[in-house]
């Protein structure tokens, strides 16, 4: 029995793969290594294949009936807003088209257990204090609208055939769960500013006019080794449950702002981190934190670490790799 890991050779998937290897299982990684590396997965196995290519949906279903697959963790996806905004028929493609081939190979040969990478980017713009998941989602742009299709299409495959899945709305990932883990893609808030730190530049707040207690935009951290073992538990839960709650927000509950985030940098790695204050960047929501209610209650699953760990984490990784600073 194996577990195909979609996307596992990138970020948060070489962090699952890694705990499914921990507790060991056998593990399949497939990846098309546009932004994943082979070096991430121990020694999973390693198909190089686009989810969303035109024969995926046969290749997926040859790996799944060879090595006996009875479940996928699908990360393999686009995930950068501002491209989706560019090229939305090609975020389609890959998210949607990809999502699709994976199901439609599942039901083929009867692997009925999925944990889809979702984000809270289907919330769009929510005014309330904490997002529920039962918030009405509202995307704003493309990729958010791909990960509620493919929420979509999960539910319609539950009611079809049976499948048993698990969507995981995920809020803000950061740190490394190991150093050599650390994210590779300078694309989000903490490896922004690491990356502006390295170069020996100040970090850039976008826009401090936020109706916020300091006035910038507050965002739920979540720990990328916490978000890991989240996809442990539901990967359980599908084995315990017939229907399963099939969304769930991975989050802590607790906010903290662009400014806060960027002092524990600074407090953590002893680096002056001054910030210059640019404009308002389109689309950013002033807050967005997460009820982790719901995944506590059913999966039993809640955040172990807090910002200084994912903080202390993400310096350690961004220390190990090759622009050490200082
Ligand atoms: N920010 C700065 N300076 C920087 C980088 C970011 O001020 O150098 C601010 C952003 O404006 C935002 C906050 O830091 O207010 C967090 O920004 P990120 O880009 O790290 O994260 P987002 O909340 O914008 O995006 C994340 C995920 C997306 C997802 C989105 C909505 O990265 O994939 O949440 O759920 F779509």
């Amino acid at each position: 029995m194996s577990i195909i890991v979609t996307g596992g050779a990138g970020y948060i998937g070489a962090h699952v793969v890694r705990l499914l290897q921990e507790r060991g299982e056998d593990v399949v990684v497939v990846d098309d290594l546009s932004t994943g590396r082979a070096d991430r997965v121990g020694d999973a196995t390693v198909v190089e294949l686009d989810v969303a290519a035109g024969d995926a949906q046969e290749r997926l279903e040859r790996v799944m009936r060879e090595r006996g697959v009875t479940g996928v963790v699908h990360f393999a996806a686009r995930k950068q807003v501002g491209e989706s905004v560019q090229r939305p028929a090609w975020y389609y493609q890959q998210n949607v088209t990809g999502l699709a081939n994976v199901v439609a190979a599942m039901e083929a040969v009867g692997a009925d257990r999925l944990i889809f990478s979702s984000s809270a980017a289907v919330y769009g713009m929510p005014d309330v204090e904490l997002v529920t998941e039962d918030t009405p989602p509202r995307p704003i742009n493309p990729y958010g609208e791909t990960k509620l299709v493919g929420e979509w299409l999960i539910a319609d495959a539950q009611r079809a055939w049976g499948l048993r899945a698990a969507s995981l709305r995920y809020f803000n990932v950061a740190g490394a769960g190991w150093p050599e883990l650390g994210d590779p893609a300078i694309l989000n808030l903490v490896p922004m500013v690491l990356d502006r730190l390295a170069r020996g530049e100040r970090p850039t707040i976008f826009g401090d006019d936020y109706p916020t207690p300091d006035g910038t935009c507050v965002r739920d951290y979540i720990h990328v080794l916490d978000l890991a073992h989240a996809h442990l538990a539901a990967l359980d839960h599908l084995d315990r449950d017939e229907r399963p709650a099939s969304v769930f927000n991975v989050g802590t509950g607790q906010g903290a702002s662009v400014r806060e985030v960027i002092e524990e940098i600074g407090r953590v790695s002893g680096l002056d981190v001054t910030a210059d204050v640019a404009e308002r960047r389109a689309g950013d929501p002033p807050r967005l934190v997460a009820s982790a209610d719901r995944i506590a209650e059913v999966l039993g699953w809640r955040a172990a670490n807090g910002l200084p760990e994912i903080i202390a984490s993400a310096w350690e990784a961004w220390q190990a790799g090759p622009r050490r600073i200082g």
